[in-house]
């Protein structure tokens, strides 16, 4: 069908043409936003999830909600590899720009600015070239400490909100990239306004460890905020998610097409919506059939591969690559860490500081102890799609190293025996290239997928 008419538009935080099956989570937001506008306080929410399943397009929506409600709202996202504040505090400034300069509200919002102004310039923030038209003064936010100083700047612009009858709505998505620092800052703050009764709340969006994070940063964490969990989308909302958009566009689709997508994509939103726009775009009659589907499969798949899933790998460097090919080749996961290292052929200890940084980086994460997962739903298929075109990293050897191995792989036999050292704890390394050929014959796999040593690894360890 014509692409020019395609309603479906997948992309990072774009609204969806129907926004299925989140009603409930809006539901909560419509009473939290409700109460701040009428001066109460309510509980402040993270949004949970894996990468693609909606969470920047729920804070989207909380925005416009919260504006419709009157409120004031700011907006953040939390840079990856810079200082939240340097992207907090400008928002924070035109907030407190906003509200009415009325005689009422004077007092309080001239404090709340000159905390701002003070915060700034204790932290070097850079606060824009607007003045904020107040005298300096010295006791708030001025202390160089983070979290007391947060606390007084959010503190008093929850009054200077509430003396002009609004409240203060932040919504910050990426949390998990706040450092530990910086969340356990915020979280104090805004324990601050809770316990003050103060009309502002924070919606926060981020990966599942999030959850994690905030207990550590402060073990209050766990009541001062509500952890909705945003998942893939039920069947019949899925369904909606496509079928709706289409009828709304005059036009078709079967319902084995339907249910094929839904199989395809379990539900995950960003890949419905991949499948919806190339489903749409391979149809040639009025009606998209199960074969239109089929077909869009293909391309959908290639489409990701070449955008969504390949901007995750080309950001790490060959250790993490390894570390990813081992996961990949153990399946979907959670995988326990030390079968990861087993099947890097390393220990738990040597591959620890890896996974840091790929938790760090929100590849993974950790959804119970010792577990680890991806982040991004199906990552494990891809990873063993692109494996072909993946090497291994080799560790840098030492030439006492090298002579140990070759002295080694001189006392290996060779052509079909796999070897396995005895009494030792099955590495992969320990498997020579012959044996990865005859992995691969024996297993009939390809023999770049045997290549791979983490791979013939766990082909072996499952097959044994
Ligand atoms: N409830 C939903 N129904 C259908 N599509 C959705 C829904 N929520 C999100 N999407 C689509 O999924 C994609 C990813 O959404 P996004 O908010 O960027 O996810 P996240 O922030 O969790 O990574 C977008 O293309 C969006 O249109
Ligand atoms: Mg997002």
């Amino acid at each position: 069908m014509d692409p020019l008419k395609n309603p479906f538009n997948p992309g990072a935080g774009t609204r969806p043409p129907e926004l299925a099956g989140r009603d409930k989570i809006l539901e909560d937001a419509a009473v939290t936003l409700g109460r701040l506008a009428t001066g109460k306080q309510d509980k402040s929410q993270l949004l949970l999830g894996l990468r693609g399943v909606g969470k920047t397009v729920l804070l989207n929506e909380i925005a416009d909600l919260a504006t419709k409600n009157k409120l004031e709202n700011a907006f953040i996202e939390a840079p990856e590899n810079r200082k939240f504040l340097e992207k907090f505090i400008p928002q924070l400034r035109k907030v407190l720009l906003k509200i009415d300069r009325t005689t009422k509200v004077k007092a309080a919002l001239n404090e709340a600015r000159v905390a701002i102004r003070n915060f700034a310039s204790v932290f070097k923030l850079k606060l824009g070239d607007i003045e904020m038209g107040v005298t300096p003064e010295a006791g708030v936010a001025d202390s160089g400490d983070l979290s007391s100083d947060l606390t007084d700047l959010l503190v008093a612009t929850a009054k200077a909100a509430k003396s002009a009858n609004t409240g203060v709505v932040l919504l910050v998505d990426e949390v998990q990239y706040l450092t530990s620092d910086e969340l356990s800052s915020l979280i104090v703050a805004l324990h601050r306004v809770a316990q003050l009764g103060l009309p502002l709340t924070l919606f926060g969006a981020g990966l599942p460890q999030l959850a994690a994070l905030a207990g550590d940063a402060k073990s209050y964490a766990e009541r001062l905020f509500d952890y909705p969990e945003i998942g893939p989308l039920k069947k019949p909302d899925a369904i909606n998610a496509i079928a709706d958009p289409i009828k709304e566009a005059k036009a078709g689709i079967e319902s084995a097409a339907l249910t094929k997508i839904y199989k395809v994509t379990e539900g995950y939103p960003f890949f419905l919506q991949e499948w919806g726009k190339h489903s749409w775009n391979a149809a040639t009659g009025k009606t998209i059939t199960a074969a239109d589907v089929t077909a869009a499969t293909k391309t959908a798949i290639a489409s990701l591969d070449r955008g969504f899933f390949k901007v995750r790998l080309d950001r790490l460097t060959p250790r993490e690559l390894d570390y990813m090919r081992a996961m990949a080749g153990l399946g979907a996961g959670p995988h326990g860490s030390g079968e990861i290292a087993t099947a890097m052929g390393q220990s738990v200890s040597s591959v620890g500081p890896i996974r840091g940084d790929l938790i760090a980086k929100g590849m993974i994460y950790s959804p119970s102890y010792g577990k680890t997962a991806f982040t991004v739903p199906m990552f494990d298929a891809y990873v063993r799609r692109a494996i072909l075109n993946l090497e291994p990293s080799r560790p840098k050897r030492t030439i006492a190293k090298k002579k140990k191995r070759r002295r080694r792989e001189r006392a290996r036999p060779t052509g079909g025996s796999v070897l396995l050292r005895r009494g030792r704890p099955f590495s992969a390394f320990c498997i020579c290239i012959q044996v990865r050929r005859v992995v691969a014959d024996y297993f009939a796999c390809d023999f770049h997928i045997a290549r791979s040593a983490p791979v013939a690894a766990h082909l072996i360890k499952c097959r044994l």
